[in-house]
């Protein structure tokens, strides 16, 4: 339910490269937004900052009123679910291991060491496990799961934190349309039944159109579109996705305007 406010980011990297370029967005508490803009545009850099992971050069970001900075990041990170494009599971732990390590922030350091986890953690864990469906793998190893499925452990790792902010940077990437469709439907659920305000990056605009309230458009680093998906046409696409020509994109470029 984190209300977050990005004020005036500029992001360089050491070498040179200037991935946010002034960017600001309000973002309401429990809504849905969609990032998208071509390969390059800041989109991981942007999400990476809202969880600490990439500081800004300058500019502020703040999450429920606290601006981000060190004495604040532990406790901001505990709760911010991360799920991302390669699952990042420990494919040799089970499936339930995997899940628990979303309640390792909640844990003293030494029983997080051991993997030491209360009855009480195991009952959040399982009944993640049971809203994301796959109980019945529980007990797998992660690494013996489909890509889908990976994908369901790594948001159901992400609600065991009990988190009140996910950040998914693209969740589908690396899934068949099917499973890709599962996993933002199951976004969705999770933000409306719970109110977690999720931001989700895509390359997949007819995704974004299907289940964002909110759709923000970044190209070479700045917000070149924000409105709502109907919004979202031909000329406004096109606008998003400039340049992608320039850079010997012709096939991606080509698939995102056949959505408009
Ligand atoms: N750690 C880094 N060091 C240097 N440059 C970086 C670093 N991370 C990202 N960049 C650069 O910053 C720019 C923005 O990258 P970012 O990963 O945020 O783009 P993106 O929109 O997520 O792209 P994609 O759709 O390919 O994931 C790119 O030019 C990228 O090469
Ligand atoms: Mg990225």
């Amino acid at each position: 339910m984190s209300h977050i406010i990005v004020n005036r980011i500029e992001k360089q990297f050491p070498n040179g490269v200037q991935a946010l370029r002034g960017v600001s967005m309000e973002i309401a508490a429990g809504s849905f937004t969609v990032l998208i803009g071509p390969s390059g545009a800041g989109k991981s850099t942007l999400l990476r900052m809202l969880n600490g992971l990439e500081l800004p050069s300058s500019g502020t970001v703040s999450i429920e009123g606290q601006t981000l900075g060190p004495r604040v990041m532990q406790r901001i990170r505990a709760k911010t679910g991360m799920i991302f494009q390669h699952f990042n599971l420990v494919g040799r732990l089970s499936v339930m291991t995997n899940v628990l390590t979303g309640r390792l922030s909640h844990r003293s350091w030494i029983g997080s060491v051991l993997y030491l986890f209360h009855e009480r953690d195991l009952k959040i864990a399982h009944h993640a496990l049971e809203r994301v469906g796959i109980t019945e793998k529980a007990w797998e190893r992660a690494d013996r799961l489909s890509g889908g499925q990976q994908q369901r452990v790594g948001v159901a790792r992400a609600l065991a934190q009990g988190p009140r902010l996910i950040l998914a940077d693209e969740p589908v990437a690396s899934l068949d349309p099917v499973a890709g469709e599962e996993i933002m439907r199951l976004l969705r659920k999770i933000c409306d039944q719970d109110g977690i305000t999720v931001l989700v990056s895509l390359h997949q605009v007819a995704l974004a159109k299907r289940y964002a309230d909110r759709i923000i458009g970044l190209n070479a680093g700045k917000i070149v579109f924000d409105g709502a998906p109907k919004a979202l046409e031909h000329d406004v696409l096109n606008h998003i996705y400039r340049n992608q020509k320039a850079i010997g994109n012709e096939e991606h470029f080509e698939a995102q305007m056949a959505y408009a």
